[in-house]
């Protein structure tokens, strides 16, 4: 089966001459989309099969023409908590009162009570609640997504959320990468617990997962700089390793994130110019997340800086029920431009090419032959509307894995 989409301004995100394509941009090289202003793409199966100003197709392709508008890789959410149940609609009255996130956390609400919803919910309950998030992503153009268990705070409970997670994926058109969240939130002792999920969780999690990656959440109220290296001096003698850190305060988490040679740090919003270069020197990737900020607290990482220094940045929704209730890309970029100094160009390349890096995907994130067809046309023809636009959805076509949606 064979798919031409004729007439489009392609925005490639092909690697500039000389540079290895899947790794991840940097510095001025991340505004650039490798656009072919009037193009054709050929689509073979679940294939980009040819790319260029004029392509040859079978006589029986099936065309779309899409008239001028733009089109590029089908966007990669590569930061979400997708997988949850219950609500957290009281817990936003509280925040619209004035009470602060961590504060709420400390009082055992936050990701406490949805880890209580996420204990009483099936895994056939949790996996169909993702199906339906997973299926408005895909509508705003999100093709791939990371989705994170650390609901759960047991064995048992984390392992529910892994299958239910899995469970979801194989219904799914798109691609879903499963994370370990395994240091989200603690129990009783930290120090006890921390010693739990090394012990007990970390195996049991490894042997049904085996490839699966790490993640943690250094805070305050939350685990310790001490805590989290414990967990990924283990953890990443076979796992590749992420982690949240300096989402509201700056621990030191960033210098250890960079020895242990993580593949990104998330969040950053509270992060030091210090850290900042230091992250932008290291092979470690930074992700922004600013409907965070929007949700919670109007603060903002600072990726211009980021990015002026020669870090890696990918961009991401991270949808969850306490922090940033949303599942549209285009709404994150939208914010990552008017909130943390990327340019529309430079947000686009942080959620396709540089997203699917954090994820170890080397392809997709790209308009070029041999990658995977998951490809979106936008509504406009001017790529800048994805960022200029807010709240409404920008994405006419969905084409995903070869096929439209
Ligand atoms: O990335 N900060 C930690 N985890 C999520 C929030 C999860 C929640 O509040 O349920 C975040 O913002």
């Amino acid at each position: 089966m064979s798919l031409l989409i004729r007439n489009a301004r392609i925005l490639t995100l092909a690697a500039p001459a000389g540079a290895t394509p899947a790794r991840p941009r940097r510095g001025k090289a991340l505004g650039e989309l490798g656009v072919i202003a009037h193009g054709e793409v050929l689509v073979r199966d679940d294939r980009i099969a040819a790319v260029g100003e004029k392509v040859e197709a079978p006589a029986d392709a099936e065309v779309i023409d899409a008239n001028g508008r733009a089109l590029l890789p089908g966007f990669v959410d590569c930061h979400t908590h997708a997988c949850w149940a219950g609500d957290r609609l009281a817990e936003w009255e509280q925040k619209l009162r004035g009470v602060p996130y961590l504060e709420i956390l400390k009082q055992g609400g936050g990701i406490h009570a949805t880890v209580r919803a996420v204990r009483e919910a099936t895994q056939k309950q949790l996996a169909s609640a993702l199906r339906d998030r997973l299926a408005r992503m895909l509508a705003e153009g999100t093709t791939t997504v990371e989705v994170k268990s650390g609901y759960g705070l047991t064995t048992e409970a984390e392992l529910k959320m892994l299958r239910a997670i899995r469970r979801a994926a194989a219904e799914w058109p798109g691609t879903v990468v499963a994370t370990a969240l395994l240091g989200h939130a603690f129990e009783g002792d930290l120090e006890e617990y921390a010693r739990m999920v090394v012990k007990e969780m970390l195996p049991e999690i490894a042997r049904e997962f085996p490839e699966i990656t790490v993640d943690a959440f250094c805070e305050q109220n939350a685990w310790t700089v001490e805590a989290c290296v414990k967990l990924f001096e283990k953890a990443r003698k076979h796992h590749p390793i992420r982690v949240h850190a300096d989402q509201f305060t700056s621990l030191g988490m960033i210098p250890e994130a960079i020895r242990m040679f993580a593949r990104s740090v998330d969040h950053l919003e509270a992060a030091t110019k210090r850290d900042l270069v230091a992250l932008a020197a290291s092979e470690t990737m930074g992700v922004i997340l600013p409907a965070t900020g929007f949700h919670t607290d109007q603060r903002y990482a600072r990726a211009g800086f980021f990015v002026d220094q020669g870090g890696a940045v990918a961009l991401a929704t991270n949808c969850n029920p306490g922090t940033a209730p949303t599942h549209a890309m285009p709404f994150a970029i939208a914010l990552a431009v008017r909130h943390c100094g990327l340019t529309p160009e430079e947000a686009i390349a942080a959620c396709t090419v540089n997203a699917a890096a954090v994820l170890g995907l080397a392809d997709r994130g790209r308009i070029e032959s041999g990658l995977r067809a998951d490809l979106i046309l936008l509504h406009h023809k001017d790529e800048r509307q994805l960022a200029y636009e807010v709240g409404g959805n920008p994405v006419d076509l969905v084409i995903c894995g070869g096929r439209r949606t």
